[in-house]
């Protein structure tokens, strides 16, 4: 059997050990693997961009960040043409199935495929942490782990200077890393997409602090997190990527020149942005990537296609790709009012 892997979408820690445990696993049951290089983009070029993934290819990849096939946000379903060569591709490299490791954007082009006959597997990617049907994607804690270091940090500049630090962490439609960093790294107010905030009331947790005796404050907020005023998120320009996708950017600037305005307390911000989503991942990512990995190469052993790897408790579970890319996954309130416990 030839089986192709594709990475697809932004990069996240964790990308090159599924990589690995998939190659590893595979060469077990006697399987070929073929790299499609740089996401789905790498099947709409009239010639194919590939590479062969041999035991020495794989090998040294566990704590590599990034992907050694590139990835691109490409959908070869918005041009019929790219379709057509899509799947002209898929059959001229005699790709018995395909393991596409992506967020819900490759996964909904994985489903879409499967629906016309090939054999498709996902395995959840995403720092985000916001596809459905999985307890974390691989990534995730490598994100969160960037965002505590970068507050704990933060920390004590912003106290030796006593002003209002809001730090801009990723999260486009799901606050996870916001909350999970935020709780992690001290934050005083956390911002998520999924509850649109109002200034006043954030000004307000700061004024209570500074009444307390504190003279610093630590903001956390999500890319996707917007005031209720506004209407919808803060993009930085009009453009949109292949799956309508607007780039997200400016609440951190907007809140902190809103607060310095509105309280007269000296405020910075900081983007985190792709610092979150570079370098080596986690140990536990690097585990849950193998173990997506290894289930992942199962399936095609059993047959199993359509669906996608996901963590459930602390099992290797799978689900339909439909399951996974029907909604997103957004922060359970239940783990907000947690964080709310310590705003102010
Ligand atoms: O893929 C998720 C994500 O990390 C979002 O949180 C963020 O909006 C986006 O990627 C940024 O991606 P790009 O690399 O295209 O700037």
């Amino acid at each position: 059997m030839n089986i192709g892997i594709l990475t697809g979408g932004g990069d996240c820690p964790g990308l090159n050990a599924v990589i690995r445990a998939v190659v590893k696993r595979g060469l077990q049951f006697g399987y070929e693997f073929t790299g499609i290089r740089d996401g789905w983009r790498g099947l709409i070029q009239p010639k194919p961009s590939t590479m062969k993934l041999t035991r020495q290819a794989v090998s040294g990849l566990l704590p590599l960040g990034g992907t050694i096939l590139g990835t691109s946000r490409t959908n070869p379903f918005k041009d019929p043409k790219d379709t057509e060569t899509l799947l002209r591709n898929i059959k001229d490299l005699k790709l018995d199935a395909i393991i596409c490791i992506g967020g819900d954007d490759t996964l909904s082009v994985a489903e879409k495929l499967f629906a016309r006959g090939i054999k498709t597997i996902g395995v959840p990617k995403t720092i985000d942490n916001d596809l459905s049907g999985t307890d974390f994607t691989f990534g995730f804690d490598t994100a969160v782990s960037i965002v505590t270091w970068a507050l704990d940090r933060l920390h004590s500049t912003t106290e030796a200077h006593q002003r209002v630090m809001v730090v801009e962490v990723m999260g486009r439609h799901a606050g996870w890393i916001a909350v999970y960093g935020g709780i992690a790294g001290g934050a005083d107010v956390i911002l998520i997409p999924e509850k649109p905030f109002d200034v006043e009331e954030v000004c307000g947790y700061i004024k209570k602090r500074k009444e307390a005796g504190k003279n610093f404050s630590l903001v956390v907020a999500a890319e996707g997190a917007y005031p209720k005023e506004a209407g919808g998120m803060i993009t930085k320009d009009k453009e949109l990527d292949a799956f309508g996708h607007a780039k997200l950017g400016g609440v951190g600037e907007f809140l902190a020149s809103e607060i310095e305005k509105r309280l007269g307390l000296e405020s910075r911000f900081v983007v985190l942005g792709h610092l979150q989503r570079g370098g080596t991942p986690t140990a536990y990512d690097r585990v849950l990537a193998t173990r997506f990995g290894v289930r992942a190469i199962e399936m095609v052993n059993e047959g199993k296609f359509g669906r996608m790897v996901a963590l459930q408790g602390n099992k290797i579970v799978d689900i339909s790709l439909q399951e996974a890319t029907a909604k997103l996954k957004t922060v359970d309130m239940e783990m907000y009012r947690t964080a709310q416990i310590f705003f102010g």
